[in-house]
């Protein structure tokens, strides 16, 4: 099946669901992300939450990925959509068999990530990666105004069966999507008392 935006949210309501999204994020406690607002060097480059925080307070994505690799037989397929400093995966790749991937919007990231990182935005994920490729796909505050999109677009390159990580700065929590993918948890993130943001766990039908 080829790529169609807006197949798990609609695609009427699409602009409107994605600007709420827009006005909630900047409404937050890190609306200084907004690229508009913000210094694009540090905001975008040279972010670098460690793997144990990637899908907090969900899980330890470290542990789950250590946990995906160790049991499986063949060679399983990362993906990280927004990357950051990208200096988080630099040991882990080293010391780990698997395929990685990740995306950045800027060639300024961990060199010896250079090879596994595609410069693309979260929308187009479709055109740079196969339909159902992925055994794994995380995002930590990667898919800046373009959440649910980048939700399409990652659903459409995961396995069916496999799961997926978000970490978004939104409020508003209206991610189910029940004919393609399972909720399996879903997170308000805080900070100093206030909602900044949401962590979701899905698995692909
Ligand atoms: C706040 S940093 C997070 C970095 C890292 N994932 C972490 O948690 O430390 C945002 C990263 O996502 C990328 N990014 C932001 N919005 C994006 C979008 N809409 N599509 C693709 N990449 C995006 C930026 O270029 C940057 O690499």
């Amino acid at each position: 099946m080829s790529f169609e935006k807006g197949f798990l949210f609609g695609k009427r309501s699409f602009k409107e669901k994605q600007d709420d999204l827009v006005k909630e994020h900047v409404k937050g406690d890190f609306a200084t992300l907004n690229p508009k607002n913000a210094d694009p060097d540090y905001v975008w480059d040279n972010w670098v939450t460690p793997l144990t925080e990637y899908a907090a307070p969900i899980t330890s994505f470290e542990n789950y990925l250590t946990e995906k690799i160790r049991a499986s037989k063949e060679k399983i397929r990362v993906l990280d959509i927004g990357i950051g400093g990208g200096s988080q995966w630099k040991d882990f790749v080293k010391e780990n068999d698997f395929e990685f991937w990740g995306t950045a919007l800027s060639e300024t990231f961990e060199p010896s990530l250079k090879g596994k990182v595609k410069i693309c935005r979260a929308s187009e994920l479709h055109s740079f990666f196969k339909e159902n490729y992925f055994d794994v796909i995380v995002s930590s505050f990667g898919m800046h105004d373009e959440e649910l999109v980048g939700i399409e677009n990652a659903v459409y390159l995961l396995k069916p069966g496999r799961e997926a990580f978000f970490k978004m700065e939104t409020a508003l929590r209206s991610f189910e999507a029940r004919d393609h993918y399972d909720l399996l948890a879903e997170e308000a993130l805080f900070e100093n008392g206030k909602q900044f943001g949401v962590a979701i766990r899905i698995k692909k039908h």
